[in-house]
C-alpha cells in the first residue's frame, strides 16, 4: 500500500505538514504533530456516504421511539472484572485495559480468557508483545489448559483483522460467541502510516480499525494499553475518546495488591473498584479487602490508627501507620508513602499550630500499609492523629477508626458518605468510629483517642 497518503497534523492548532517537525511551526508547540492518514474525499466516495446514510436515520425522531441497541453482556468469569465492567462486557463494545508495564494486565486476561473460553465461547487472544512460547509458560504457570483461547501473533492490524474474518467465517469460529484480547494496542502497525509502532498516529488508526470491527459484527474487543511516561510512544488516553470503557490496573509492583478502576463507561458505572491480590498463581480476586488491609495490623502500637476509605462506592479499611524521630538534619524529613506530600506537610504545620505539638525538630515519616494510596481528605483525621500518636509514644485505642477531613483552623469536617464507612468499621469490630461528630477539633479527637 502506498504510504504517500499520509500527512502530518499538529495536535494543537490543525497545521498541516507533509513530514514530521519536531516544532509545529504554525503555533510553536513541541511534538505536537501526529501522522493522520490523509482522505481525499473524492465525489464518488461523498455520493456513496449520502447513498449509505440510511435516510430514516438522519430525520429526528422521538427519544423514546429510539431502540436501544446496547448488547447483551458476556461475564469475563471474573466477577471483580464483571462489577468494574457494570456487569460484564458488552457485545460490540471496545475495552482499554491500562496499566504500567508489569502490573498484571496480560494475567488478568488470560486468566479472564481461560474462565470464560468453552465450546462456545471462543477467545482470540492476538499477542504483539509476547511469543506464544512465553503466553504458553504463563499459561502453564496459571494452570490454564483450554482449547478454546486461540493465540495469534501478529502485529499488522490489516492482518489481524483478515484472519479474525477468515475465523469468524471459518469452521472454528462458526457459531460461537467469541471475545477478542489485544496485547498490546502499542505494539500494532497500520501498513497506511509510515510511524513507528506505539506512535500516537498508528496507535489511534489501528484502535480505530479495530473499533469498527467490533461494532460491525458485535464482537467485544479488549485492548491492552501500556501507561507510559512522556515519550516516544504513545499512552493510552490518545484513544480515550475511541474507547467505549477504559479500566486502570494500578498498584505498587512490589506490592500484592492490585485495584481495577473505572475511569470511563459507556455502559455502566464508573465508580466501581475491584480488588485483586498478585499471587504465585495469577491474581486472586479480593472480595472482603478492608479483612485483608487490615489483616497485619498489629494493636497497641503507637503511631497506628485504621481510617474508612471510599474506593468507588466501596469502603475499605486501611491502617495508617506514622513514625516520629528526633532529626539530625537542618530541615526535618517528611516522608508519605501512599499519600500526596503537601498534604502531609499540611496536616503538620496544622498539628504544630492548632494542636501545639512541637513537631519542627522531629523527622515524620507515614505510610498507608498494603500499598494503598490516599486520594481523598477523609483519610486527614487518621494521618493527623496516627503523628499524634507516634510523638506522644502512646498507643490509640485500637477499636478506634477514625474518619473526617482537618481544616487549616485545626477543625475536624465531615466526609461524605459516613453511614457506609461507619458500617463497615462496625462489621469488622471498631466499635468507636470519630470523625467530626465526636470530635469538633484536632486536639478533642487527640483526647478522645490517645490515651
Ligand atoms: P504481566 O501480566 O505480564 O504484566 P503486564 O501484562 O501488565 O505487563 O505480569 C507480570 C508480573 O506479574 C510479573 O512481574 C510477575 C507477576 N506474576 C506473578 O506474581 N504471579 C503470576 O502467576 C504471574 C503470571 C505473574
Ligand atoms: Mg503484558
Amino acid at each position: 500500500m502506498s504510504k504517500s497518503t499520509s500527512k502530518f497534523v499538529c495536535q494543537q492548532c490543525g497545521y498541516e505538514s507533509t513530514g514530521w517537525l519536531g516544532k509545529c511551526p504554525n503555533c510553536d508547540t513541541w511534538n505536537s504533530l501526529v501522522e493522520t492518514v490523509a482522505q481525499e474525499i473524492s465525489e464518488k466516495a461523498v455520493n456513496w456516504q449520502v447513498r449509505s446514510s440510511d435516510k430514516e436515520k438522519t430525520k429526528p425522531q422521538k427519544l423514546s421511539e429510539i431502540k436501544t441497541s446496547v448488547g447483551q453482556r458476556i461475564s469475563t468469569g471474573i466477577s471483580e472484572l464483571d462489577r468494574v465492567l457494570g456487569g460484564g462486557i458488552v457485545t460490540g463494545s471496545v475495552v482499554l485495559l491500562a496499566g504500567d508495564p508489569g502490573i498484571g494486565k496480560s494475567t488478568l486476561l488470560l486468566q479472564s480468557a481461560a474462565e470464560i473460553s468453552g465450546k462456545k465461547k471462543q477467545v482470540i487472544y492476538v499477542s504483539g508483545e509476547e511469543s506464544p512460547h512465553q503466553i504458553k509458560i504463563r499459561a502453564e504457570r496459571l494452570g490454564v489448559k483450554n482449547d478454546n483461547i486461540l493465540l495469534l501473533p501478529e502485529t499488522n492490524v490489516e492482518r489481524i483483522i483478515g484472519e479474525l474474518e477468515n475465523w469468524r467465517t471459518g469452521e472454528l469460529g462458526a457459531g460461537t460467541v467469541p471475545l477478542v484480547i489485544v496485547d498490546s494496542i502499542q505494539t500494532l502497525w497500520t501498513s497506511d502510516l509510515s510511524g513507528t509502532p506505539g506512535s500516537i498516529g498508528q496507535v489511534r488508526w489501528c484502535a480505530s480499525k479495530l473499533l469498527s470491527f467490533a461494532k460491525l459484527y458485535g464482537i467485544p474487543v479488549i485492548l491492552v494499553g501500556h501507561v507510559t511516561k512522556e515519550g516516544g510512544i504513545a499512552g493510552p488516553m490518545v484513544l480515550a475518546h475511541l474507547v467505549d470503557t477504559i479500566l486502570f490496573l494500578e498498584g505498587e509492583r512490589y506490592q500484592t495488591f492490585r485495584l481495577l478502576r473505572g475511569i470511563k463507561n459507556r455502559f455502566g458505572p464508573t465508580d466501581e473498584v475491584g480488588v485483586f491480590s498478585m499471587e504465585g498463581k495469577g491474581l486472586r480476586e479480593v472480595s472482603n479487602p478492608s479483612e485483608v488491609f487490615l489483616s497485619e495490623r498489629k494493636e497497641n502500637v503507637p503511631g497506628s490508627i485504621t481510617t474508612c476509605l471510599m474506593e468507588g462506592s466501596r469502603p475499605l479499611l486501611v491502617e495508617i501507620q506514622a513514625l516520629v524521630v528526633p532529626t539530625q538534619l537542618a530541615v526535618p524529613r517528611r516522608v508519605g508513602s501512599g499519600m500526596d506530600w503537601n498534604r502531609l506537610q499540611l496536616l503538620i504545620a496544622v498539628l504544630s499550630r492548632r494542636a501545639r505539638l512541637p513537631l519542627g525538630t522531629f523527622d515524620i515519616f507515614v505510610n498507608v500499609a498494603g500499598g494503598l494510596k490516599i486520594t481523598e481528605p477523609a483519610a486527614d483525621l487518621a494521618v493527623a492523629l496516627a503523628i499524634a500518636s507516634a510523638w506522644a509514644d502512646k498507643p490509640v485505642d485500637a477499636k478506634v477508626c477514625a474518619v473526617g477531613e482537618v481544616g487549616l483552623l485545626g477543625e475536624v469536617r465531615s466526609v461524605g458518605q459516613i453511614d457506609k464507612r461507619a458500617k463497615e468499621a462496625r462489621r469488622l469490630g471498631f466499635t468507636k468510629v470519630i470523625g467530626s461528630k465526636e470530635a469538633s477539633s484536632i486536639s478533642a479527637a487527640m483526647k478522645l483517642v490517645i490515651k
